[in-house]
Protein backbone atom coordinates (compact mmCIF):
# COMPACT_ATOMS: atom_id res chain seq x y z
CA UNK A 1 0.00 0.00 0.00
CA UNK A 2 1.13 3.51 -0.63
CA UNK A 3 0.66 6.19 1.79
CA UNK A 4 -2.66 7.57 0.75
CA UNK A 5 -3.66 4.04 0.97
CA UNK A 6 -2.38 3.37 4.67
CA UNK A 7 -3.41 6.83 5.17
CA UNK A 8 -7.36 6.16 4.43
CA UNK A 9 -6.86 2.97 6.03
CA UNK A 10 -6.41 4.78 9.25
CA UNK A 11 -7.15 8.26 9.97
CA UNK A 12 -9.50 10.60 10.01
CA UNK A 13 -9.10 14.08 8.28
CA UNK A 14 -9.84 17.56 9.64
CA UNK A 15 -12.49 19.68 8.09
CA UNK A 16 -12.88 16.51 5.64
CA UNK A 17 -16.32 14.34 4.50
CA UNK A 18 -14.49 11.07 4.26
CA UNK A 19 -17.19 9.83 2.10
CA UNK A 20 -16.47 12.29 -0.80
CA UNK A 21 -12.99 13.81 -0.57
CA UNK A 22 -10.24 13.12 -2.92
CA UNK A 23 -7.51 10.90 -1.05
CA UNK A 24 -4.84 12.79 0.70
CA UNK A 25 -1.70 14.25 -1.15
CA UNK A 26 1.29 12.68 0.70
CA UNK A 27 3.49 15.69 1.64
CA UNK A 28 7.28 14.06 2.52
CA UNK A 29 9.00 17.18 2.68
CA UNK A 30 9.12 21.14 2.62
CA UNK A 31 11.85 23.79 1.66
CA UNK A 32 10.56 27.31 1.99
CA UNK A 33 7.42 27.87 0.13
CA UNK A 34 7.04 24.84 -1.65
CA UNK A 35 5.73 21.27 -0.29
CA UNK A 36 7.37 18.07 -2.28
CA UNK A 37 4.42 14.96 -2.80
CA UNK A 38 5.55 11.33 -2.98
CA UNK A 39 6.24 11.65 -6.59
CA UNK A 40 8.25 14.21 -6.72
CA UNK A 41 5.79 17.17 -7.38
CA UNK A 42 6.02 20.45 -6.07
CA UNK A 43 3.62 22.77 -4.42
CA UNK A 44 3.77 26.53 -3.38
CA UNK A 45 1.82 26.89 -0.06
CA UNK A 46 0.21 30.25 -0.79
CA UNK A 47 -2.18 29.68 2.45
CA UNK A 48 1.14 28.56 4.82
CA UNK A 49 -0.63 25.76 5.43
CA UNK A 50 -3.88 26.62 7.25
CA UNK A 51 -2.13 30.44 7.99
CA UNK A 52 0.78 29.20 9.83
CA UNK A 53 3.72 28.91 8.51
CA UNK A 54 5.84 32.65 8.10
CA UNK A 55 9.46 31.63 6.98
CA UNK A 56 8.73 28.57 4.85
CA UNK A 57 8.94 25.26 5.80
CA UNK A 58 11.77 23.57 7.36
CA UNK A 59 13.77 26.72 7.84
CA UNK A 60 17.14 25.41 9.32
CA UNK A 61 17.10 28.22 11.64
CA UNK A 62 14.14 26.87 13.12
CA UNK A 63 15.00 23.35 13.02
CA UNK A 64 17.97 23.99 14.63
CA UNK A 65 16.41 25.91 17.97
CA UNK A 66 14.00 23.27 17.74
CA UNK A 67 16.78 20.62 18.04
CA UNK A 68 18.44 22.53 20.77
CA UNK A 69 15.55 23.01 23.27
CA UNK A 70 14.72 19.35 22.21
CA UNK A 71 18.40 18.08 23.96
CA UNK A 72 17.83 20.88 27.43
CA UNK A 73 14.54 20.55 28.18
CA UNK A 74 11.23 18.86 26.10
CA UNK A 75 8.78 19.57 28.39
CA UNK A 76 8.01 20.59 32.18
CA UNK A 77 4.59 20.96 34.01
CA UNK A 78 4.27 24.42 33.94
CA UNK A 79 2.22 25.08 37.59
CA UNK A 80 4.52 25.30 40.33
CA UNK A 81 7.54 25.60 37.78
CA UNK A 82 8.97 27.38 35.09
CA UNK A 83 11.91 27.57 31.95
CA UNK A 84 13.74 30.30 30.61
CA UNK A 85 12.32 29.71 27.07
CA UNK A 86 8.60 30.81 28.18
CA UNK A 87 10.01 33.55 30.28
CA UNK A 88 12.29 34.98 27.20
CA UNK A 89 9.15 34.68 24.80
CA UNK A 90 6.86 36.37 27.80
CA UNK A 91 9.36 38.96 27.94
CA UNK A 92 9.21 39.20 23.75
CA UNK A 93 6.30 39.15 23.14
CA UNK A 94 5.42 42.06 26.04
CA UNK A 95 7.25 43.94 24.23
CA UNK A 96 5.95 44.02 20.83
CA UNK A 97 2.56 43.96 21.93
CA UNK A 98 0.33 46.88 22.59
CA UNK A 99 1.81 48.62 25.56
CA UNK A 100 -1.35 48.03 27.34
CA UNK A 101 -0.46 43.60 27.99
CA UNK A 102 1.17 42.97 31.03
CA UNK A 103 0.86 39.32 31.21
CA UNK A 104 0.98 36.53 29.61
CA UNK A 105 -0.81 32.77 29.49
CA UNK A 106 0.06 29.99 27.58
CA UNK A 107 -1.46 27.47 25.81
CA UNK A 108 -1.07 25.16 22.77
CA UNK A 109 -3.45 26.12 19.92
CA UNK A 110 -5.72 28.99 18.30
CA UNK A 111 -8.79 27.63 20.37
CA UNK A 112 -7.64 27.31 23.43
CA UNK A 113 -6.32 30.43 23.40
CA UNK A 114 -9.67 31.78 22.55
CA UNK A 115 -11.23 29.73 25.22
CA UNK A 116 -8.76 31.09 27.59
CA UNK A 117 -9.64 35.10 26.76
CA UNK A 118 -13.30 34.06 27.41
CA UNK A 119 -13.08 32.21 30.66
CA UNK A 120 -10.87 35.57 31.63
CA UNK A 121 -13.02 37.49 30.80
CA UNK A 122 -16.26 36.53 32.37
CA UNK A 123 -14.33 35.39 35.51
CA UNK A 124 -13.14 38.72 36.17
CA UNK A 125 -16.61 39.96 36.21
CA UNK A 126 -17.54 36.89 39.07
CA UNK A 127 -14.57 38.08 41.01
CA UNK A 128 -15.33 41.57 41.29
CA UNK A 129 -18.88 40.29 42.49
CA UNK A 130 -20.44 41.62 39.35
CA UNK A 131 -22.76 39.70 37.28
CA UNK A 132 -21.93 40.28 33.57
CA UNK A 133 -21.73 37.19 31.02
CA UNK A 134 -22.67 38.34 27.88
CA UNK A 135 -20.17 38.25 25.32
CA UNK A 136 -20.59 40.19 21.76
CA UNK A 137 -19.43 39.04 18.73
CA UNK A 138 -19.20 39.42 15.22
CA UNK A 139 -21.95 38.15 12.14
CA UNK A 140 -19.56 35.67 10.18
CA UNK A 141 -16.75 35.67 13.14
CA UNK A 142 -14.66 32.35 13.42
CA UNK A 143 -12.82 31.53 16.37
CA UNK A 144 -12.27 27.71 16.91
CA UNK A 145 -13.64 24.63 17.24
CA UNK A 146 -13.93 24.49 21.21
CA UNK A 147 -17.27 24.74 22.60
CA UNK A 148 -16.51 27.87 24.05
CA UNK A 149 -15.02 29.41 20.79
CA UNK A 150 -17.62 27.73 18.73
CA UNK A 151 -20.44 29.66 20.74
CA UNK A 152 -18.66 32.84 20.00
CA UNK A 153 -18.44 32.07 16.47
CA UNK A 154 -20.97 32.57 14.21
CA UNK A 155 -23.57 30.00 13.67
CA UNK A 156 -23.19 27.91 10.76
CA UNK A 157 -22.53 24.28 9.05
CA UNK A 158 -19.84 23.85 11.55
CA UNK A 159 -21.61 24.95 14.70
CA UNK A 160 -25.17 23.36 13.97
CA UNK A 161 -24.98 20.00 14.92
CA UNK A 162 -24.36 21.66 18.11
CA UNK A 163 -26.30 24.95 18.78
CA UNK A 164 -28.49 23.51 21.13
CA UNK A 165 -25.29 23.26 23.40
CA UNK A 166 -23.37 26.44 22.81
CA UNK A 167 -24.33 29.88 24.65
CA UNK A 168 -26.17 32.74 23.30
CA UNK A 169 -23.93 35.63 22.12
CA UNK A 170 -24.85 38.92 21.06
CA UNK A 171 -24.09 39.05 16.91
CA UNK A 172 -23.46 42.34 15.79
CA UNK A 173 -23.13 43.11 12.15
CA UNK A 174 -19.93 42.81 10.01
CA UNK A 175 -19.13 46.65 9.93
CA UNK A 176 -18.22 45.97 6.35
CA UNK A 177 -17.99 49.79 4.39
CA UNK A 178 -21.15 51.21 4.29
CA UNK A 179 -22.57 49.45 7.30
CA UNK A 180 -19.98 50.97 9.86
CA UNK A 181 -22.57 52.76 11.43
CA UNK A 182 -25.35 50.33 11.51
CA UNK A 183 -22.71 47.90 13.84
CA UNK A 184 -21.66 50.52 16.10
CA UNK A 185 -25.50 51.62 16.65
CA UNK A 186 -26.72 47.82 17.67
CA UNK A 187 -23.90 47.52 19.78
CA UNK A 188 -24.69 50.73 21.85
CA UNK A 189 -28.29 49.38 21.47
CA UNK A 190 -27.52 45.71 22.80
CA UNK A 191 -24.87 47.16 25.59
CA UNK A 192 -27.67 50.07 26.76
CA UNK A 193 -30.38 47.66 27.04
CA UNK A 194 -29.12 44.01 28.04
CA UNK A 195 -30.71 42.92 31.21
CA UNK A 196 -27.64 40.45 32.02
CA UNK A 197 -24.81 42.62 31.71
CA UNK A 198 -22.35 42.45 28.70
CA UNK A 199 -19.11 41.03 30.00
CA UNK A 200 -16.62 41.25 26.81
CA UNK A 201 -16.29 42.12 22.84
CA UNK A 202 -14.74 39.33 20.95
CA UNK A 203 -13.23 40.11 17.56
CA UNK A 204 -10.78 39.11 15.18
CA UNK A 205 -8.95 42.81 14.43
CA UNK A 206 -9.33 44.20 10.42
CA UNK A 207 -9.90 40.88 8.70
CA UNK A 208 -12.80 38.11 9.71
CA UNK A 209 -10.84 34.81 8.18
CA UNK A 210 -12.64 31.66 7.59
CA UNK A 211 -16.04 33.46 7.22
CA UNK A 212 -15.26 34.91 4.14
CA UNK A 213 -11.37 37.20 4.71
CA UNK A 214 -13.97 39.76 5.58
CA UNK A 215 -11.77 43.41 6.05
CA UNK A 216 -13.10 45.97 7.53
CA UNK A 217 -11.38 49.53 8.58
CA UNK A 218 -9.37 50.10 12.18
CA UNK A 219 -11.18 53.33 12.22
CA UNK A 220 -14.48 51.46 13.05
CA UNK A 221 -13.07 48.92 15.26
CA UNK A 222 -11.70 52.08 17.68
CA UNK A 223 -14.95 53.31 17.87
CA UNK A 224 -16.54 50.24 18.75
CA UNK A 225 -13.57 49.62 21.24
CA UNK A 226 -14.19 53.05 22.49
CA UNK A 227 -17.67 52.39 23.26
CA UNK A 228 -16.80 49.13 25.14
CA UNK A 229 -14.63 51.11 27.33
CA UNK A 230 -16.65 53.54 28.17
CA UNK A 231 -18.89 50.97 29.28
CA UNK A 232 -16.16 48.52 31.42
CA UNK A 233 -16.66 46.12 28.56
CA UNK A 234 -13.51 43.77 27.99
CA UNK A 235 -12.43 43.96 24.79
CA UNK A 236 -10.95 40.39 23.25
CA UNK A 237 -8.52 40.83 19.73
CA UNK A 238 -8.52 37.69 18.09
CA UNK A 239 -5.24 37.72 16.79
CA UNK A 240 -4.66 34.17 15.47
CA UNK A 241 -4.47 35.02 12.53
CA UNK A 242 -3.83 38.25 11.92
CA UNK A 243 -1.06 38.04 14.16
CA UNK A 244 2.86 38.27 13.65
CA UNK A 245 3.05 40.48 10.44
CA UNK A 246 0.48 39.10 8.41
CA UNK A 247 -1.39 42.44 8.58
CA UNK A 248 1.55 44.26 7.70
CA UNK A 249 2.47 45.15 11.08
CA UNK A 250 3.41 43.09 14.21
CA UNK A 251 -0.54 43.03 15.06
CA UNK A 252 -3.81 44.19 13.68
CA UNK A 253 -4.22 46.01 16.38
CA UNK A 254 -1.20 48.16 16.13
CA UNK A 255 -3.55 49.94 13.87
CA UNK A 256 -5.61 50.76 16.41
CA UNK A 257 -5.96 53.72 18.97
CA UNK A 258 -7.92 52.14 21.39
CA UNK A 259 -6.49 48.76 22.73
CA UNK A 260 -7.82 45.60 23.65
CA UNK A 261 -7.81 44.28 27.15
CA UNK A 262 -7.21 40.61 26.10
CA UNK A 263 -5.46 39.38 22.74
CA UNK A 264 -5.15 35.94 21.28
CA UNK A 265 -2.32 34.26 19.40
CA UNK A 266 -1.53 30.96 17.78
CA UNK A 267 -0.85 30.27 14.47
CA UNK A 268 2.45 32.18 13.30
CA UNK A 269 3.57 32.26 16.72
CA UNK A 270 5.93 29.91 16.24
CA UNK A 271 7.07 30.04 12.10
CA UNK A 272 4.10 27.50 11.73
CA UNK A 273 6.74 24.55 13.33
CA UNK A 274 5.09 23.88 17.30
CA UNK A 275 1.49 24.24 18.08
CA UNK A 276 1.68 27.17 20.49
CA UNK A 277 -1.23 29.33 21.98
CA UNK A 278 -0.73 32.63 23.87
CA UNK A 279 -3.40 34.75 25.83
CA UNK A 280 -1.88 38.49 27.09
CA UNK A 281 -4.22 40.54 29.50
CA UNK A 282 -3.72 43.88 30.82
CA UNK A 283 -2.44 44.48 34.51
CA UNK A 284 -6.04 45.51 35.41
CA UNK A 285 -7.17 41.81 34.53
CA UNK A 286 -4.52 39.89 36.23
CA UNK A 287 -4.87 41.93 39.31
CA UNK A 288 -8.64 40.79 39.50
CA UNK A 289 -7.74 36.99 39.93
CA UNK A 290 -5.27 38.36 42.88
CA UNK A 291 -6.92 37.45 46.16
CA UNK A 292 -6.34 35.12 49.57
CA UNK A 293 -9.21 33.73 47.88
CA UNK A 294 -8.78 30.44 46.39
CA UNK A 295 -12.28 30.66 44.77
CA UNK A 296 -10.93 33.63 42.53
CA UNK A 297 -7.92 31.13 40.90
CA UNK A 298 -8.03 30.66 37.35
CA UNK A 299 -8.64 27.23 37.29
CA UNK A 300 -7.18 26.76 33.61
CA UNK A 301 -4.38 24.60 31.97
CA UNK A 302 -3.49 22.47 29.66
CA UNK A 303 -0.67 19.74 29.75
CA UNK A 304 1.27 21.01 26.94
CA UNK A 305 1.32 24.72 28.65
CA UNK A 306 4.36 26.55 27.35
CA UNK A 307 6.39 23.77 25.82
CA UNK A 308 10.03 24.65 26.24
CA UNK A 309 10.25 23.70 22.44
CA UNK A 310 7.12 25.39 21.35
CA UNK A 311 8.60 28.33 23.13
CA UNK A 312 12.53 28.39 22.10
CA UNK A 313 10.47 27.70 18.29
CA UNK A 314 8.44 30.84 18.88
CA UNK A 315 12.02 32.98 20.27
CA UNK A 316 13.54 31.83 17.12
CA UNK A 317 10.67 32.69 14.92
CA UNK A 318 10.32 36.36 16.06
CA UNK A 319 14.27 36.78 16.01
CA UNK A 320 13.53 35.79 12.29
CA UNK A 321 10.19 38.39 12.33
CA UNK A 322 12.18 41.35 13.27
CA UNK A 323 15.01 41.28 11.06
CA UNK A 324 15.08 43.66 8.20
CA UNK A 325 14.58 41.45 5.68
CA UNK A 326 11.83 40.05 6.92
CA UNK A 327 10.22 43.08 7.50
CA UNK A 328 10.57 43.67 3.66
CA UNK A 329 9.48 40.97 2.49
CA UNK A 330 5.95 41.41 4.18
CA UNK A 331 6.32 44.88 2.46
CA UNK A 332 6.86 43.77 -0.58
CA UNK A 333 4.36 41.11 -0.57
CA UNK A 334 1.60 43.83 0.17
CA UNK A 335 2.51 46.26 -1.97
CA UNK A 336 2.40 43.10 -5.01
CA UNK A 337 -1.41 42.16 -3.33
CA UNK A 338 -1.95 45.85 -4.36
CA UNK A 339 -0.83 45.66 -7.67
CA UNK A 340 -2.51 42.61 -8.29
CA UNK A 341 -6.14 44.29 -6.95
CA UNK A 342 -5.25 47.51 -9.39
CA UNK A 343 -4.19 45.27 -12.40
CA UNK A 344 -7.91 43.36 -11.86
CA UNK A 345 -10.00 46.01 -10.97
CA UNK A 346 -12.03 45.87 -14.33
CA UNK A 347 -12.00 42.06 -14.20
CA UNK A 348 -15.33 41.12 -14.17
CA UNK A 349 -15.14 37.97 -12.60
CA UNK A 350 -13.19 38.81 -9.72
CA UNK A 351 -15.49 41.13 -7.28
CA UNK A 352 -14.39 42.49 -4.00
CA UNK A 353 -10.76 42.41 -4.49
CA UNK A 354 -9.32 43.45 -0.83
CA UNK A 355 -6.03 42.96 0.81
CA UNK A 356 -4.70 44.10 3.95
CA UNK A 357 -0.97 43.65 4.52
CA UNK A 358 -0.04 40.08 3.21
CA UNK A 359 -3.60 38.92 2.74
CA UNK A 360 -5.10 39.02 -0.26
CA UNK A 361 -9.11 37.45 -1.04
CA UNK A 362 -11.56 38.13 -3.74
CA UNK A 363 -14.88 36.69 -4.54
CA UNK A 364 -15.37 34.53 -8.15
CA UNK A 365 -18.35 36.15 -9.57
CA UNK A 366 -21.33 33.40 -10.69
CA UNK A 367 -24.58 33.61 -10.52
CA UNK A 368 -24.64 31.56 -7.00
CA UNK A 369 -24.20 33.88 -3.66
CA UNK A 370 -21.06 33.65 -2.19
CA UNK A 371 -20.44 30.93 0.39
CA UNK A 372 -18.78 28.47 2.09
CA UNK A 373 -20.45 25.66 -0.02
CA UNK A 374 -20.40 27.54 -3.63
CA UNK A 375 -20.04 24.79 -5.86
CA UNK A 376 -17.27 26.41 -7.87
CA UNK A 377 -14.96 25.51 -4.50
CA UNK A 378 -14.11 22.37 -5.53
CA UNK A 379 -12.88 23.36 -9.39
CA UNK A 380 -11.07 26.46 -8.04
CA UNK A 381 -9.20 24.21 -5.45
CA UNK A 382 -8.11 21.10 -8.40
CA UNK A 383 -7.25 23.76 -10.53
CA UNK A 384 -4.56 25.05 -8.51
CA UNK A 385 -3.37 22.20 -7.36
CA UNK A 386 -2.40 20.66 -10.83
CA UNK A 387 -0.49 23.94 -11.31
CA UNK A 388 1.37 22.99 -8.26
CA UNK A 389 -0.48 25.71 -5.96
CA UNK A 390 -2.35 24.97 -2.84
CA UNK A 391 -4.95 27.08 -2.49
CA UNK A 392 -8.17 26.55 -0.26
CA UNK A 393 -10.85 28.94 -1.50
CA UNK A 394 -13.60 29.47 1.08
CA UNK A 395 -16.13 28.25 -1.14
CA UNK A 396 -15.92 30.86 -3.94
CA UNK A 397 -13.95 33.16 -1.93
CA UNK A 398 -9.89 32.89 -3.21
CA UNK A 399 -7.28 34.21 -0.70
CA UNK A 400 -3.69 34.31 -0.87
CA UNK A 401 -1.86 34.05 2.41
CA UNK A 402 1.68 33.33 2.31
CA UNK A 403 4.83 32.07 3.53
CA UNK A 404 6.81 35.84 4.23
CA UNK A 405 9.55 33.93 1.79
CA UNK A 406 8.01 33.87 -1.26
CA UNK A 407 9.36 35.67 -3.93
CA UNK A 408 8.04 37.98 -6.69
CA UNK A 409 8.41 35.31 -8.82
CA UNK A 410 6.68 32.80 -7.12
CA UNK A 411 3.83 35.02 -6.49
CA UNK A 412 3.33 36.11 -10.08
CA UNK A 413 3.10 32.41 -11.14
CA UNK A 414 -0.06 32.31 -8.02
CA UNK A 415 -1.59 35.24 -9.47
CA UNK A 416 -1.33 34.10 -13.26
CA UNK A 417 -3.23 30.80 -12.04
CA UNK A 418 -6.04 33.25 -10.65
CA UNK A 419 -5.85 35.42 -13.81
CA UNK A 420 -5.78 32.07 -15.77
CA UNK A 421 -9.25 30.45 -13.99
CA UNK A 422 -11.24 34.11 -14.53
CA UNK A 423 -9.82 34.40 -17.81
CA UNK A 424 -11.62 30.29 -18.58
CA UNK A 425 -14.63 31.27 -17.20
C1 LIG B 1 -9.22 34.02 14.20
C2 LIG B 1 -9.07 32.60 14.63
N1 LIG B 1 -9.22 32.28 15.93
C3 LIG B 1 -9.07 31.03 16.38
C4 LIG B 1 -8.76 30.00 15.51
C5 LIG B 1 -8.60 28.61 16.03
O1 LIG B 1 -7.27 28.23 15.99
P1 LIG B 1 -6.87 26.68 16.04
O2 LIG B 1 -7.24 26.11 14.72
O3 LIG B 1 -5.40 26.68 16.28
O4 LIG B 1 -7.63 26.06 17.16
C6 LIG B 1 -8.59 30.28 14.16
C7 LIG B 1 -8.27 29.21 13.21
O5 LIG B 1 -8.40 29.31 12.03
C8 LIG B 1 -8.75 31.62 13.71
O6 LIG B 1 -8.61 31.94 12.42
Amino acid sequence: MNLSERDQQAIWHPYTQMQLADPPVPIVRGEGVYLFDDTGKKYIDAISSWWVNLHGHAHPYLAQKIAEQLQKLEHVIFAGFTHEPAIVLAERLLAILPANQSKIFYSDNGSTAVEVAIKMAVQYWRNKGVTRNKIIAFEHAYHGDTFGAMSVSSRSEFTHPFTDLLFDVIRIPFPGKGREQDTIDQLKTHITKQQSPVAAFIFEPLVLGAGGMLMYDAAVLNQLIKHCNENHIITIADEVMTGFGRTGKHFASDFLESQPDIICLSKGITGGTMPLGVTSCTHDIYAGFLSDDRDKTFYHGHSYTANPVACAAAIASHELLINEECRQSIQRIAASHTGFIKKNKSNQMLKNLRSTGTILAMDFETSEPTSYFHSLRDQLYHFFLERGIILRPLGNTVYVMPPYCITDAELGYVYDAIERFSDNK
